[in-house]
């Protein structure tokens, strides 16, 4: 379709790339049919452990011998003290009773453990390797750089995607604030760093000389085209593919994307200590305002009660992220995602370049 910086680096045919979705959403099924429909799909990795990143990308391969991704999570940590967490777990305990669970909970590991997810990353070679919440050790990119992985590090700032630049990646991803779920902020507040799209790409495009990813409320051909005219040379879409049959999104999920509008969502560092946009609900709305420890240790503390309330179908006490062009969503299958956003874009180029003519 068209060819651009990214197209030819990452060797894709439709300058799209179906964004990584931890938690549940993004599927080995769903990636490797992105990438064989001739767009570039990825592995959320970010809450994998090594092996079970190892064993979803020999399930990429058993659909595809295209190009994908997969995706780690910057390793980082914060130290709440026990007081911090005492806290946040009695503000949780009435959501906790509500879904039948005990008052308290053993909150699994706050992350995995990153040397590990690297290693089965480094032994697999996937041809693309993208990243958030931060930059990758110097050892850990040139460790991917000599397994001959291409690297896409995330920015929310011209001041991130210039690091991004410096620590060797090979692209950048600019996520714009209107993108689903967490925010890959790393260099300043959560808060302080919504910049929308329209604005962030041209300004990271100008300040930075390697290709750029454009991502946050693209959903469709006339997204990806509006990008490409902003300098992105790829988009990267999630909340689009959240509705695709498979994806691994809840039910009770994909049906509150379905009746999402325009102002449903809403961006909150309550549910998991980092900002993150979802479609707004109770567990949202109540838990705001509160002080909540640093993003993973909420995370952690709160992921119990959200999977039980996902398998209850209680869609006020899950994370509902989405972002905000949830309303533009399909239920169509990957394949035909895909075939349908780069049909749309040729028409909207066509459409453009008629208007320019006349
Ligand atoms: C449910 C969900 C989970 C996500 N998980 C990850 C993740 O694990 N790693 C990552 O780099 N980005 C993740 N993202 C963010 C995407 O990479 C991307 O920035 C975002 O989806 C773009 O905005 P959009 O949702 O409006 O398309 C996630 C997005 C969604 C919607």
């Amino acid at each position: 379709m068209l060819s651009t910086a990214v197209t030819r680096l990452l060797e894709i045919d439709v300058p799209l790339i179906q964004a990584p979705m931890g938690g549940g959403p993004s599927t080995p099924e769903m990636a490797g049919t992105v990438s064989d429909a001739g767009a570039l799909g990825s592995l959320a990795g970010g809450y994998l452990s090594g092996s079970q990143i190892s064993q979803q990308i020999a399930a990429v391969r058993a659909v595809t011998n295209k190009p994908f991704a997969v995706n780690l999570f910057a390793p980082h940590d914060s130290a709440p003290t026990p007081e911090e967490i005492d806290e946040a777990q009695r503000l949780l305990e009435p959501y906790r009773r509500e879904l039948g669970l005990p008052a308290r909970g053993e909150a699994g590991p706050a992350a995995h453990d990153f040397d590990e997810q690297l290693q089965a990353v480094i032994d697999e070679k996937p041809n693309v390797v993208s990243f958030t919440f931060g930059l990758l050790p110097p050892a850990a990119v040139a460790s991917l750089k000599d397994a001959g992985c291409v690297l896409i590090g995330t920015a929310t700032t011209v001041a991130e995607a210039v690091a991004v630049a410096e620590s060797g990646a090979d692209m950048v991803c600019a996520q714009g604030s209107e993108a689903g779920a967490h925010r890959g902020t790393f260099l300043s507040d959560g808060t302080d760093a919504l910049v929308g799209t329209i604005a962030l790409v041209p300004q990271v495009r100008d300040f930075v000389s390697i290709p750029v990813v454009a991502a946050g409320g693209i959903m469709d051909g006339r997204g990806v085209v509006a990008v490409l005219a902003l300098g992105a040379g790829a988009a990267q879409l999630g909340t689009a593919f959240l509705r695709c049959p498979e994806a691994g999104t809840a039910p009770a999920h994909r049906q509150a994307l379905s009746t999402a509008t325009d102002t449903s969502t809403a961006v909150s560092a309550s549910i998991t200590g980092k900002p993150a946009r979802g479609i707004n609900n109770r567990l949202m709305r109540e838990l705001a305002g509160h002080a909540m420890p640093a993003y993973p240790h909420t995370n952690a503390l709160t992921s119990e009660l959200r999977r039980r309330a996902a398998e209850l179908g209680e869609a006020e006490l899950m994370s509902l992220w989405a972002g905000q062009g949830a309303p533009l969503g399909t239920e169509l299958p990957a394949r035909e995602l895909v075939a349908k956003i780069a049909e749309d874009a040729a028409t909207a180029l066509t459409r453009l370049g008629g208007a320019h003519g006349s």
